[in-house]
C-alpha cells in the first residue's frame, strides 16, 4: 500500500521522523493551551472567598513549616465516596489565594479541606497535644509545643506582603492593619469591626484558651476557617465550563 511505503520512509529518516514528530505534538500543545486565552478566567469566580485574615495566614505558614501537607490533602475530588465522607468537592476558587496550593498527594490522616466547623477548639488544642487521648488509634505526631510559641505579629506584614506580591489581592487597608487584625483575632475583648469588614466571616475568640497569642491560636483559627467560606447552600456551578 502505497502510504505505508510513505511511512517506511520517515521511519528510515531521523530527521524527517523529528520533524513530523515536532508537528503532531505542537498541534496537540496548541488545541490544549488556545482556549484557555479566550477563557475569561480560567477561576469560577464564587461567592464568599477572601484572602486569609493575618492570624489565619500565619496559621497556614505554620501548616507548611510542619509539613501537616505530607499526611494531610486540603482537595475534595468529585467521587461519591469523598463527598459523602468530606462534603462537596472542592472548587478550582477555593485555592485561589494558596501560594502554594495544598492540594497534597497522600492522605496518611483524611483531608482536611472541610475540616473547619467539625470539631470545638479545645477538641482541637487536645488532639494537637496529644492525637492519642481523643483518637486513640491515631499516628498523628504531638504538636504541644505550639501551645508554648508566642506571637506578637511582628512579621505579619512581611508575610502578607510576600503574598501581595505573588498576586494575594490584600489593600493597603489591609497591608496598614496587618499587626492589629493580627493581635485582634483571637483576642475577645478586641474591637473586631474592622477586621469583620476587611475579612467577612473571620471567626473571633480565643483559640486555644490560653491568655497569651500563640501559635496554638493561629493553626487553629485556620483549621476552624478551612472549607467555611463559600456558602454551598447558596452555591449554583457555571454551566458554560
Ligand atoms: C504522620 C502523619 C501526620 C502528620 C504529619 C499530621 N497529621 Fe493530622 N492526622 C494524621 C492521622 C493519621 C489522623 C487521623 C487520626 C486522628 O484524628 O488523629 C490525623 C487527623 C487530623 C485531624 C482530624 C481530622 C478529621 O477530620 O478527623 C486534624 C484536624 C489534623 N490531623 C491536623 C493536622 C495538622 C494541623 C498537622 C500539622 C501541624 C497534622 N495534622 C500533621 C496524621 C498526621
Amino acid at each position: 500500500m502505497a502510504i505505508l511505503k510513505h511511512h517506511a520512509k520517515i521511519e528510515r529518516n531521523v530527521s524527517l521522523l523529528f520533524i513530523l514528530s515536532f508537528l503532531v505534538v505542537s498541534i496537540g500543545g496548541i488545541v490544549q493551551i488556545v482556549p484557555l486565552f479566550y477563557l475569561e478566567n480560567t477561576i469560577e469566580k464564587v461567592e464568599g472567598m477572601r484572602p486569609y485574615s493575618p492570624l489565619e495566614l500565619k496559621g497556614r505558614d505554620i501548616y507548611l513549616r510542619e509539613g501537616c501537607y505530607v499526611c494531610h490533602s486540603q482537595m475534595i475530588r468529585p467521587m461519591r465516596d469523598e463527598v459523602e465522607r468530606y462534603g462537596h468537592y472542592s472548587l478550582a476558587a477555593e485555592s485561589m489565594y494558596d501560594h502554594p496550593f495544598q492540594w497534597g498527594s497522600k492522605r496518611t490522616g483524611p483531608d482536611l479541606a472541610r475540616v473547619g466547623g467539625r470539631y470545638s477548639d479545645e477538641w482541637h488544642v487536645q488532639h494537637m497535644i496529644a492525637p492519642k487521648s481523643v483518637v486513640p488509634e491515631s499516628i498523628m505526631p504531638s504538636y504541644a509545643f505550639l501551645m508554648n510559641r508566642q506571637l506578637d505579629g511582628q512579621y505579619i506584614g512581611d508575610l502578607m506582603r510576600t503574598h501581595r506580591i505573588v498576586g494575594v489581592p490584600y489593600t493597603d487597608e489591609m497591608m496598614e492593619n496587618a499587626r492589629a487584625d493580627f493581635l485582634a483575632q483571637a483576642d475577645p475583648d478586641a474591637d473586631h469591626s474592622g477586621l469583620l469588614e476587611r475579612y467577612p466571616g473571620a471567626q473571633t475568640r480565643n483559640f486555644d484558651g490560653q491568655p497569651e497569642l500563640t501559635e496554638m491560636d493561629a493553626i487553629i483559627a485556620y483549621m476552624q476557617m478551612l472549607g467555611t467560606l463559600v456558602d454551598f447552600s447558596t452555591f449554583v456551578p457555571d454551566p458554560s465550563r
